[in-house]
């Protein structure tokens, strides 16, 4: 669930709502164009809270990645101004799915959704329900919902959320339910109103879509060609969240690490990164995902000498195999990527690895599931997410022959998952009786006293505390290992 927040802050030289013209035409330039239909959807919250004796109320649900999740803090941040109250489950007056195509189980759990919120509209027949994100670029899910779900009331794809009040003026005012996909795009539009989900961190987007084309990923085809934003953008927006309590960013791009390259003036995601660790007000720095690939010495370098950047780094296997990695079109084979690992951990000594592995990718032998066994044993992550290969309309790996049969897909999975987590286990005792920062993100829900933080190596360590330090990093001393997070002891600052 998202956020709407009822007190969305104006950050970003938002446009005043009242005084705009509602007489005259809509604008043809973003973002004044879309400020213009707030104020009109804004006419109609109004309307709807004097019949009603009440605001409206939306939902926003999220399902996917970290860009997903950034995107809804834009749909809340649109939503809150036009005058929308947040409700935390679907039973509101608009529900709107924020989905995700990247493996078929997130695409079939939008359909499962779908059911449980018609019944809910059957109740409220005012209801409004919208789709957008991955799931709406793919066509044959637009032909599905245009036959099978006809009380779909609005959708739209990835190229448009800023258009949100937009198309949401056209259904209230039109009638008809709106579909408005755009195959693909070039523009970024910015300065939208935004509402984050956490006071204290925030993702930021460096760059849009994805020019890799993984032959089993769909992510290419529904966010579409990569897209760099410009530094001078990303630096503003970094420094308007830091004045508004912000002090760990997290810059977000399916390769971050091909960052700038297509800029009219090229510059490098390492320096990128350093310009960011001159905004006194950031205290941590996290990034996502680096492809092994196009990963720098330049970047471990800055790394390594860096105060501020986190020592994480989420570095994607998919397979040890050297022979799958080439029909995965990955770009590295298995030496070359543990030669990586091993150079980073060298330079970085206290840095923790993750990764993102698949098994039963088409063709994958015995033999090729134990090079990635090999791998894991190797490089020995710190977590690693697992995932069963998904067949993906579209993509070169869904036309390769000799898929893996499911059981046998499942019995390497769990095998690889059970490696993970014992590796997982005897690497978070680590670092225990450390003292560490963390970044206080919450009460503890389990224990009374306590708060959690997170640890710049992304573990969490729960301790007692009041709940007044939420969004402060503390010093911790990390008491003792509980398999995957730590129970600590604040330290005197
Ligand atoms: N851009 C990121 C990954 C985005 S998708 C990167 O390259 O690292 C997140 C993860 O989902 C991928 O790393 C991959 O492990 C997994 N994934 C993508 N397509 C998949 C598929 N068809 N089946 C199973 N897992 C998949
Ligand atoms: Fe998909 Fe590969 Fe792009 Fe990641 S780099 S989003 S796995 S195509
Ligand atoms: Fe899913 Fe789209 Fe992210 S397909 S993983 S939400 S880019």
């Amino acid at each position: 669930m998202t956020k709407i927040g009822e007190k969305s802050k104006a950050m970003y030289n938002e446009i005043d709502l009242d005084r705009i013209d509602l007489n005259v035409e809509p604008p043809t330039e973003e973002p004044a164009r879309q400020y213009y239909f707030m104020a009109k959807c804004r006419e109609w919250v109004r309307a709807f809270e004097q019949k009603n004796g009440r605001r409206p109320t939306a939902s926003i649900q999220t399902f996917g990645c970290q860009m997903n999740a950034r995107d809804s803090e834009k749909l809340a941040g649109i939503l809150a101004r036009i005058g929308f109250i947040s409700q935390d489950h679907e039973e509101a007056d608009l529900v709107l799915y924020n989905t995700c195509t990247v493996r078929d189980n997130a695409n079939q759990r939008v359909y499962g959704r779908l059911g449980y919120v018609h019944s809910l509209k059957k109740k409220n027949p005012s209801m409004l329900i919208g789709l957008c994100g991955c799931m709406m670029q793919e066509e044959t899910v637009i032909r599905k919902l245009k036959e099978s779900y006809r009380f779909v009331d609005l959708v739209f794809g990835t190229h448009n959320i800023y258009k949100l009040a937009e198309l949401l003026y056209a259904r209230l005012s039109g009638g008809a339910p709106v579909f408005d996909i755009e195959k693909e795009s070039t523009r970024i539009v910015e300065t939208l109103p935004v509402t984050r989900q956490y006071p204290y961190k925030s993702g930021v987007n460096i760059m849009y879509g994805c020019n890799n084309f993984c032959s089993y990923c769909i992510v290419p085809y529904v966010r579409g060609r990569e897209r760099s934003r410009r530094p001078e953008e990303i630096l503003d927006e970094i420094r308007r969240l830091t004045d508004d309590g912000v002090v760990e960013v997290m810059l977000l791009g399916q390769n971050v690490n091909s960052y700038g390259k297509t800029l009219t003036e090229p510059i490098s995601f390492a320096a990128l990164l350093q310009q960011v660790e001159q905004i006194e007000a950031v205290k941590r720095i996290r990034f996502m995902t680096s492809h092994p690939k196009d990963l720098s010495d330049e970047l471990i370098e800055t790394m390594a000498c860096s105060q501020k950047i986190c020592r994480h780094l989420h570095l994607p296997l998919q397979s040890g195999s050297s022979r799958i990695l080439t029909c995965m079109n990955r770009c590295y084979d298995k030496e070359q990527y543990l030669a990586l690992a091993e150079k980073i951990r060298r330079r970085i000594p206290d840095i923790s690895l993750t990764t993102d592995i698949i098994v039963g990718f088409p063709g994958e032998t015995e033999e090729d599931f134990q090079e990635t066994l090999d791998v894991v044993r190797r490089v020995r992550y710190e977590s690693a997410f697992t995932f069963l290969y998904s067949k993906r309309t579209g993509t070169p790996a869904a036309a390769m022959d000799r898929q893996v049969p499911k059981e046998v897909a499942q019995d390497r999975f769990d095998r690889l998952l059970s490696l993970v987590q014992q590796i997982s286990r005897e690497s978070c005792c680590r670092d225990t009786g450390r003292v560490m920062e963390a970044l206080v993100e919450g009460t503890d829900s389990q224990q009374e006293g306590f708060v959690t933080g997170r640890l710049g190596n992304n573990i969490m360590v729960h301790f007692p505390g009041p709940a007044d330090l939420v969004g402060r990093i503390v010093p911790v001393r990390l008491l003792e290992s509980r398999g995957f997070y730590y129970i600590g002891r604040m330290e005197e600052q």
